[in-house]
């Protein structure tokens, strides 16, 4: 199916935009009427979500052709007096005859409202709209932009300081639509130009001007350029098959993260930051933080990676799990096992990937944390400041200075062990269950210690007390406390002043 829709008509963007303003197609509007707790929990009724078929004003209406993709009576656009705003829509493009016969209109592309922008997107299978063959997906579809995917690339999205902006693999556009409030220019890149088409026609219908779209694969339409901030939601299922460019990244699902990654040392800028929302691989000579370091090449050293996964899945765990989901059949699973056990892979890691460029000289960060998942993006950069901060060679001497408190919500608990009859103490196990979980087994007079972290006691006085009430063994320095402390800080247990971790969202 040709591109449906119309970038030569300006005049009737205006006549949309008022027309969701005044049926309330907006995020709070069709999560309201719909029962949603959030626009990504949106499901067509194909899909099965229940509630009435009942067309019963202009949302309704709006829902049901754009977003559920199916037929409506032209009547019932009279009926419900929409007919003006339904002619700049007719105008875009969006509106053709539904395959149910004359008399009914249906979709040609879908349109939802997402992130505080009206988005356009490809029909698919759930949503067919007047597609002639039931919305099957083709070669380059253009990928909804209110899946769960797309919600985890949103949510971890870091917020532009003014500055230049790119999105590679833009789709819809979404991420560089949404970057573009706070940046000074966006560019997005997708190597479809169905995908390009679409996201200028929602530039266009957001009236968002500080954006350039390409056409092309990754920086190669950008040729020199850098960037202070590049994110990214590639294609990173593992698949031979080339059926889907939104979806498959080659064998190992690597083949387009890699060569993104490969790119940095050309494209982000000093001091610039890199995100990306993908699944990449552990392998058996190294895990995916010191291979993103090799992707870097000889300037690694310049970069911070950060590898903060939501989900690890072992290979045969990830395998099984494609069997079992009817992803993939037995004897397929069997001979990519193979494959993939050949290349050493080990695990699949799902997940955020951040690394930034320092602009200043000092040690890199290679750092791998496991984040809870009730943790927000803000944590995010806590943990950036955090590991930078802690590699400081100056570092260890500023936190003896520090009055560290204990962090709400950790978890001490004193464990005794029947030993000739009696409880004898064995020790103190130190747990946090946010944002990053960590556990650690301390002496049992640790808890005496931790007990004088008040908020107002240095580190160095607790330090002195700790050894005269021989609560610390004697021989113990005090870098070697200092360690306990950053290591109990970066796990959220205590907190440093100027480290407070932000609250769990
Ligand atoms: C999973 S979709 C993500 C789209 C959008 N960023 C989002 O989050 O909704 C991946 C996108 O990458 C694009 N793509 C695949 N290979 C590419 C390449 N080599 N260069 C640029 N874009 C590519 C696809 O066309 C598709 O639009």
């Amino acid at each position: 199916m040709r591109f449906p829709l119309r970038l030569d008509r300006p005049e009737a963007l205006g006549g949309l935009r008022e027309l969701a303003s005044t049926t309330d197609f907006s995020e709070r509007g069709v999560c309201d009427r719909l029962g949603l707790p959030s626009i990504y929990d949106f499901q067509t009724l194909r899909a099965g979500r229940e509630g009435s078929a009942d067309v019963a004003d202009g949302l309704d209406l709006l829902i049901r052709l754009f977003m559920d993709g199916e037929g409506v009576r032209a009547s019932r656009i009279e009926e419900l007096g929409l007919s003006g705003g339904m002619r700049a829509v007719e105008a875009l493009g969006l509106l053709g005859g539904h395959p149910r016969g004359p008399g009914w209109l249906g979709a040609s592309a879908l349109l939802y409202p997402t992130e505080s922008l009206l988005i356009s997107s490809d029909l698919n299978e759930q949503a067919p709209g007047i597609s002639e063959d039931g919305g099957r997906l083709r070669r380059d579809s253009v990928y909804p932009a209110i899946t769960n995917a797309a919600r985890e690339f949103m949510s971890d999205l870091p917020l532009p300081g003014a500055g230049r902006v790119l999105d590679l693999c833009s789709g819809t556009g979404i991420g560089a639509l949404a970057l573009a409030r706070g940046a000074e220019e966006v560019w997005a890149v997708d190597i479809t130009e169905r995908c390009t088409l679409f996201a200028e026609f929602n530039a266009r219908l957001n009236g968002v001007h500080n954006i350039r779209i390409l056409f092309g694969d990754l920086y190669e339409p950008l040729h020199e350029r850098q960037f202070d901030l590049i994110v990214a939601h590639p294609p990173y299922v593992p698949s031979d098959a080339d059926e889907f460019v939104f979806r498959d990244g080659g064998a190992d699902g690597e083949r387009i993260v890699r060569r993104i990654l490969e790119g940095l040392p050309d494209h982000l800028a000093p001091g610039g930051l890199f995100y990306a929302r993908c699944m990449a691989t552990d392998r058996d000579d190294a895990p995916l933080e010191r291979r993103i370091r090799s992707f870097l090449g000889a300037r690694a050293e310049e970069f911070d990676v950060f590898v903060i996964p939501s989900r690890e899945m072992r290979l045969s765990d990830y395998l099984s799990g494609g069997v079992r989901s009817g992803r993939m059949g037995f004897e397929e699973a069997e001979s990519r096992r193979v494959r993939l056990e050949e290349a050493g892979v080990e695990a699949f890691v799902h997940g955020t990937l951040l690394v930034q460029r320092r602009a200043v000289g000092r040690p890199a960060v290679t750092s791998r944390r496991f984040r809870a998942p009730q943790a927000g993006p803000e944590v995010l950069d806590w943990l950036r400041r955090w590991e930078v901060a802690r590699l400081d060679s100056g570092f260890g001497e500023a936190v003896l200075e520090m009055t560290p408190r204990l962090r709400e919500g950790a978890v001490l608990e004193l464990r005794y062990r029947v030993a000739g009859g009696k409880p004898l103490t064995e020790g103190l196990s130190v747990r946090s269950d946010g944002p990053f979980p960590s556990a650690f087994f301390l002496p049992a007079d640790t808890a005496h210690l931790l007990s004088l972290f008040d908020g107002a006691t240095p580190v160095r006085e607790v330090f002195r007390e700790g050894t005269h009430k021989e609560w610390i063994p004697p021989a113990t320095r005090e870098e070697e406390f200092v360690g306990l402390l950053v290591a109990l800080s970066g796990g959220g247990v205590l907190e440093l002043p100027g480290f407070e971790i932000p609250a769990d969202t």
